[in-house]
């Protein structure tokens, strides 16, 4: 059996979104209810050291970048701790952070030392009232200075925007024009029916094409630029401006073809894809005592069967109850 993550169509598999923690210290709208989630008691969680030890297994296989996610993985006790830890994997070029930015401002110089490239901030609006409405809380100025310090220091920085219909839409070219003096790349992510609610959720979701057509016209010249393999965005730059911009299309069309990705999420459920429900639990067959040669084949196996295209069934995806986005791990 040869060592390495390869599907059956395929494609290659390097990058493990991993996330710490189900909880967060913010209740964005579209990610979960006012009340919050019903979150995991502490015992289901992985610990830290079985996720070190499943991301150095999934290394000796090929995974190199792994992304730690969340809820907001600074919420869980020890994060940085874990951090460190993780950069001692040798395997692993690129340990990067998904975070909605409330409390790394104290960890950017720490961050700095590490193998952390890149930050992916969460900001949905550049207006403190509507962000408080769209996070139901009042940090946007926190969240903003953070994003600065970031913008400063070696870290590259990308800005995650769910655009949100009737809610943000009237803020898409202010973020790009943030891209005119900064060096940092803004996303607009379609809304997904992940908000939370465990019902089927009626949001309007704003296309690609719509994002696309609202941004251009607030610009006479937008240059397409040539998109990362496995990129999740499809990337642009308004003529002559320092930073870029980009799309992620992730409702209304497939990404999967070159898709590189898996998850654990932070009870240890294996996804191959962000839309299945999870294949097993490594959390279960860590603690059933099973070997890492055990652990290897198991994972081997699994993504050999990753699907070609996890959400090509259109009325899948439509009658998807809404699972939180926290708890997914994004
Ligand atoms: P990079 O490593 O910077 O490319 O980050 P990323 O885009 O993989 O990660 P991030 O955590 O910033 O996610 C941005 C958005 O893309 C989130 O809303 C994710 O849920 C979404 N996303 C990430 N991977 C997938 C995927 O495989 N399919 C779909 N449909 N959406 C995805
Ligand atoms: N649709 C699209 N993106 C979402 N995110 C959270 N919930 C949703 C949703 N329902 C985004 C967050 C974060 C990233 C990991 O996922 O904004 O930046
Ligand atoms: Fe927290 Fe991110 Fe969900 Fe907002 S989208 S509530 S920041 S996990």
């Amino acid at each position: 059996m040869s060592e390495h993550l390869l599907d059956n169509f395929g494609r290659k598999i390097s990058y493990l979104r991993l996330a710490v923690t189900d909880r967060c210290n913010l209740r964005c709208q579209y990610c979960m209810p006012a009340e919050g989630i019903k979150i995991a008691p502490k015992g289901v969680l992985l610990t830290y050291k079985e996720m070190y030890r499943i991301t150095r297994v999934l290394s000796e296989l090929g995974v190199d970048k792994v992304r730690l996610t969340g809820g907001e993985p600074f919420v869980r006790r020890g994060f940085m701790d874990f951090l460190k830890m993780m950069n001692h994997n040798d395997l692993l070029k690129e340990l990067n952070l998904t975070t909605n930015g409330v409390l790394i401002a104290n960890h950017i110089e720490e961050l700095e030392q590490l193998k952390v490239k890149s930050i992916n901030l969460s900001i949905d609006s550049l207006n403190k009232k509507k962000f408080a409405e769209i996070t139901r809380r009042d940090v946007f100025e926190s969240v903003f200075e953070a994003m600065e310090q970031i913008e400063n220091s070696k870290l590259n920085l990308k800005l995650n925007v769910v655009v949100q219909s009737g809610i943000n839409t009237d803020e898409l070219v202010d973020f790009v024009e943030l891209t005119k003096d900064k060096d940092i790349a803004v996303r607009f992510i379609e809304e997904m029916p992940f908000n939370g609610s465990g019902q089927k959720t009626n949001m309007e979701c704003w296309s690609f094409e719509k994002i696309l057509g609202q941004i251009s016209s607030g610009f006479d010249a937008i240059e397409k630029l040539n998109d990362k393999p496995s990129s999740t965005s499809r990337n642009f730059q308004v003529s002559d401006y320092k930073g870029t911009f980009g799309i992620i299309p992730a409702f209304t069309r497939t990404i999967c073809n070159d898709c590189n990705r898996i998850r654990v999420t932070a009870t240890g459920m294996f996804k191959n894809c962000l839309f299945d429900d999870g294949v097993f639990s490594v959390r279960d067959f860590l603690r059933s005592g099973a070997s890492n040669q055990d652990l290897k084949e198991l994972f081997i196996n699994t993504i050999a069967k990753k699907p070609k295209d996890g959400f090509v069934a259109e009325a899948k995806r439509k009658s998807k109850v809404a699972e939180s986005m926290s708890t997914i791990g994004g």
